[in-house]
């Protein structure tokens, strides 16, 4: 591949103050989320101001869910902070997602929703004509996929598999068409071609492969189709993780999924990607490193990850609510228990003998690492370590359970291995990072 470089932010999710979220349904609705909405604005705005810095790079990429949830008054917010980029010399090439139209928006507002106006599907590509769509080479109508050439003898082939017509998440044989033509097109005019896609094309972490929407559908075909085409690269976003995959096909062809978290919630990271003279492609990773806002003396990277970490648990808490009979109860036992129990406790319920080393440490709060931990990827807890001790302990115990749900959740007769699919979800066993890593291309 040519030289080339640029930065890739996604799942900006940006909220327009100007609508003045707020009060208990907002604060309710907080509890759980991953991301900072008031917050929003600030950060964007502060990254913003790193990219024109930085005098060597003078491209950025934003693939989906650029505002919350379709407001209208975000995208004119956003677009502000675009034309801001596009001022100080930057193009930016944006894809739209699902967060990016709604026929009824609203904003959280005293104790419940209040109507705002929403974007319709179809204003998209008129609103952020300057960002992408108006520099398109090749469009497609039904879905706003498109290809621009953000560099001479380099085009970004953008599949939109997030549209309002077409089949949520997946790239029917239509699409699939369309862009072989792209692809096609790119080589007869001697170009280098990579693709952007709001879904991850390869799960992020093995345990996604069994989540619906975690992932392109159908995302060997798609994946497979890509790199015999001679697409080695796809940038992804929409899981706000951090991760970066390597897929093999059948014929020996190589994709590569580097997927990047929200920009504005735990990790927090975008990237700046290079390709140099002799095809090493490096992905660096990037956090933020300050922003306008009453921090409580905390470092970015210290309230972004202690939010996260809260909703974690706070969502392991509502899931055990409900149930029938004899899970009801059981349920309601942890539940009440839930924020006292420590590790200890749970390895003296399930008999669990090794490794002491973090006995006393409080079950949930190691939960929220743990759920951190997998969203910013570099999952730490290989094999040998104290929480893949726990883990597999406590796996070994459900085995029963493991081995009844296994057969359900299998697809196209190809068998799972649950517990090694959990377990390398937590450690990250593929020899480089999700962070910061190099590859050659060809
Ligand atoms: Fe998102
Ligand atoms: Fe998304």
């Amino acid at each position: 591949m040519k030289p080339v470089s640029f930065y890739i932010v996604t799942d900006t999710h940006y909220l327009n103050n100007n609508l003045e979220p707020g009060g208990e349904a907002f604060e309710k609705n907080m509890i759980t989320e991953q991301y900072f909405v008031k917050e929003s604005g600030a950060i964007i705005r502060s990254v913003a101001d790193r990219i024109i810095q930085d005098k060597d790079t003078d491209i950025v990429i934003i693939p989906g869910d650029l505002v919350k949830n379709g407001e209208k008054e975000s995208h004119k917010g956003f677009l502000e902070e675009l034309y801001r980029l596009k001022d100080n010399g930057k193009k930016v090439y944006v894809l739209t997602a699902g967060h990016d139209y709604n026929d009824s928006a609203y904003v959280l507002k005293g104790d419940g929703r209040v109507s705002v106006e929403g974007t319709d599907y179809n204003d998209l590509c008129e609103m952020y004509r300057d960002f992408g769509y108006g520099d398109a080479v090749a469009f497609d109508e039904p879905t706003h996929s498109y290809v621009a050439e953000i560099s001479d003898g380099i085009r970004m082939l953008a599949i939109h598999c997030d549209s309002k017509e077409q089949p949520k998440g997946a790239m029917d044989n239509r699409l699939l068409d369309w862009s072989k033509e792209q692809i096609d097109k790119a080589k007869e005019d001697n170009c280098d071609i990579f693709a952007v896609c709001h879904y991850p094309v390869i799960p992020s972490v093995p345990v996604f492969d069994l989540v619906g929407e975690a992932k392109i559908k159908d995302w060997k075909t798609v994946a497979s189709f890509l790199a015999d085409n001679g697409v080695e690269l796809v940038l992804t976003g929409h899981m706000h993780i951090q991760s970066i995959n390597e897929f093999y096909t059948e014929k020996g062809n190589r994709l590569i999924d580097v997927c990047t978290s929200a920009l504005v919630g735990s990790p927090a990271k975008y990237r700046k990607i290079t390709v140099d003279e002799s095809s090493v492609l490096t992905v660096k990773t990037l956090g933020i490193e300050d922003f306008e806002w009453d921090l409580n003396g905390l470092t970015p990277q210290e309230y972004f990850d202690n939010h996260f970490a809260s909703a974690i648990i706070a969502r392991v808490r509502g899931a055990l609510n409900g149930g029938h009979g004899i899970v009801k109860h059981i349920k309601s036992f942890v539940r009440k228990r839930f924020d006292r129990i420590t590790v200890r406790t749970v390895k003296r319920l399930l008999f669990i003998k090794r490794d002491k080393s973090f006995d006393s440490k409080n079950f949930a709060e190691l939960i929220g690492e743990i759920g951190t931990g997998i969203f910013s990827g570099d999952g730490a807890h290989t094999e040998g370590t104290p929480v893949y001790n726990l883990i597999s302990g406590i796996l070994d115990r459900f085995s029963f359970v493991i081995k009844k749900v296994e057969p359900k959740l299998c697809k196209n007769g190809e068998k799972i291995d649950l517990r090694k699919m959990l377990l390398d979800t937590i450690g990250n066993n593929k020899g480089f990072s999700d962070n910061d890593a190099e590859f050659r291309l060809k």
